[in-house]
């Protein structure tokens, strides 16, 4: 297993690109089962969680075809002329929650879908409960079997009135790819406003569907018979942004990141501007300048989009370890994601959680030692703070890593971090 080496207390200098965003091409991918035509994917991020929903949707029978290696270059085509099997298998779905986006895209296309429960994971239970409401609601007979969601129809799903009790990014996802196909007008309401779901929104518009909204809590959708091929760009990744942003941060460093979006970024903008740090729109991107900067504790609390995002939350607790006096971060989104606090602390810093919140002093240094990652932003939280840390930090597990970050080492050592991947077996 792949470790990573970290000599802290360069600050960083230089440019980071940014990439399309993860979260918006998983959904975006299964969005191909919705038409026999070809649709186009470009800007799609090279990372473990798009080759394990390449994979997924290879065994519907999906022919993909994959140009270009890096960025805006890396193009996938995604033809589901014929599906042959309508089954996600718990092997594929227990890695990645995520595969779940395929059962409305499956049960609208093709009348039937059986995919795997997928079960806890390292930042809680996760259920996938309203979903299944939804797709229910509008016409599809859902049923738990060993461990498998089997969700049938008899010919066309119907349009639906929709409230969800909580806002759910995939059950919005899911319940919004299947009414493209339904039969009639669904509304959405308490959608998910995240900017990967009105991506997958525009997508689908530029399919042929009928949507009203995007952008808002409210989605109306006027089903349609079939959809056609597209070619869309996937839109730049904000918590890679904000993660990036965080490192220029906490090694007190000059970042611009090139490709970022500053509009998407509003609510972690605020905190890390009310932190001390400057952050500034330029020409390609986004500049994040902390070299003067006294970083000072400010509170957070994660909330659903427009508010701060619970995937950013790892990320800040590192650099509030590092500010002046404390701050209160407020987990509200997750039971269970403090997995990191543990970790941080064994690099120094000093944290106290009572139930969903946590009390961070920042200390004037944080020391390297051995961590372990336990989930995709917890790892990065350390990648962070061993950049910030005194000595050497090694980040066990870094698969966690590579889910979500396409050469997270390369790009931090282009900016002066001393950084580097242990392959498995080699010397430390
Ligand atoms: C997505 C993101 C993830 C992010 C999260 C919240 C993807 C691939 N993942 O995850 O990175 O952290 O949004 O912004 O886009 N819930 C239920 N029942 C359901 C569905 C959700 O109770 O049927 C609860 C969850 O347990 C959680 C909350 O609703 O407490 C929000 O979850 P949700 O927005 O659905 O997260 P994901 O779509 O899984």
């Amino acid at each position: 297993m792949d470790r990573i080496r970290i000599a802290g207390g360069t600050p960083l200098r230089g440019t980071i690109a940014i990439g399309g965003a993860k979260n918006a091409a998983l959904a975006l991918m299964p969005a191909c089962l919705l038409t026999d035509e070809t649709l186009t994917l470009t800007n799609l991020p090279d990372l473990a969680d798009i080759a394990t929903m390449a994979n997924l949707l290879a065994q519907h029978g999906v022919r993909l075809t994959l140009q270009g290696d890096r960025g805006a270059d890396r193009v996938l085509d995604l033809a589901a002329t014929e599906i042959i099997n309508t089954t996600a298998p718990y092997d594929l779905v227990r890695r990645m929650r995520a595969s779940v986006l395929v059962l409305g895209p499956l049960v609208a296309r093709c009348g039937q879908a059986r995919v795997s429960l997928p079960g806890g994971c390292a930042i809680g239970t996760r259920p996938v409960d309203l979903h299944l409401k939804a797709l229910e609601q509008m016409g599809a007979r859902i049923e738990l079997q060993e461990g498998y969601i089997s969700a049938t129809v008899n010919g066309r799903l119907h349009g639906a009135e929709i409230v969800f009790p909580q806002v759910t990014v995939g059950g919005t996802e899911n319940a919004l790819m299947a009414a493209t196909l339904a039969k009639g007008e669904t509304i959405i309401s308490n959608a998910a406003r995240e900017p990967e779901v009105a991506d997958l929104a525009h997508c689908l518009v530029a399919m042929g569907a009928r949507i009203e909204g995007i952008g808002s809590d409210t989605l109306t959708i006027q089903g349609v018979e079939r959809l056609h091929g597209a070619r869309y760009r996937v839109v730049p990744d904000r918590i890679e942004t904000g993660s990036y942003a965080v490192a220029a941060a906490i090694t007190r460093g000059d970042v611009e990141l090139v490709g970022a979006r500053l509009d998407l970024m509003g609510a972690v903008v605020k905190v890390l501007t009310d932190c001390g740090v400057t952050v500034s729109a330029t020409e390609n991107g986004v500049r994040i300048a902390a070299d003067r900067a006294d970083i000072v504790g400010t509170d957070i609390m994660t909330e659903p989009y427009p508010g701060f995002p619970t995937d950013m939350q790892a990320q800040l607790m590192a650099l509030m370890a590092t500010a002046g006096g404390a701050s209160m971060i407020t987990e509200t989104i997750f039971e269970n994601r403090f997995m990191h606090v543990p970790e941080l602390m064994r690099m120094g810093a000093r944290i106290n959680v009572h139930n969903a919140s946590a009390i961070v002093r920042g200390v004037p240094r944080l020391s390297g030692a051995p961590v372990m990652a336990t989930d995709l932003r917890a790892s990065v939280s350390l990648v962070l703070a061993g950049l910030a840390a005194e000595g050497e930090t090694i980040v066990n597990r870094v698969y966690h890593l590579d889910r979500g970050y396409e050469r997270v080492e390369e790009k931090l050592a282009a900016c002066g971090a001393r950084i580097e991947r242990l392959h498995d077996g080699a010397a430390e």
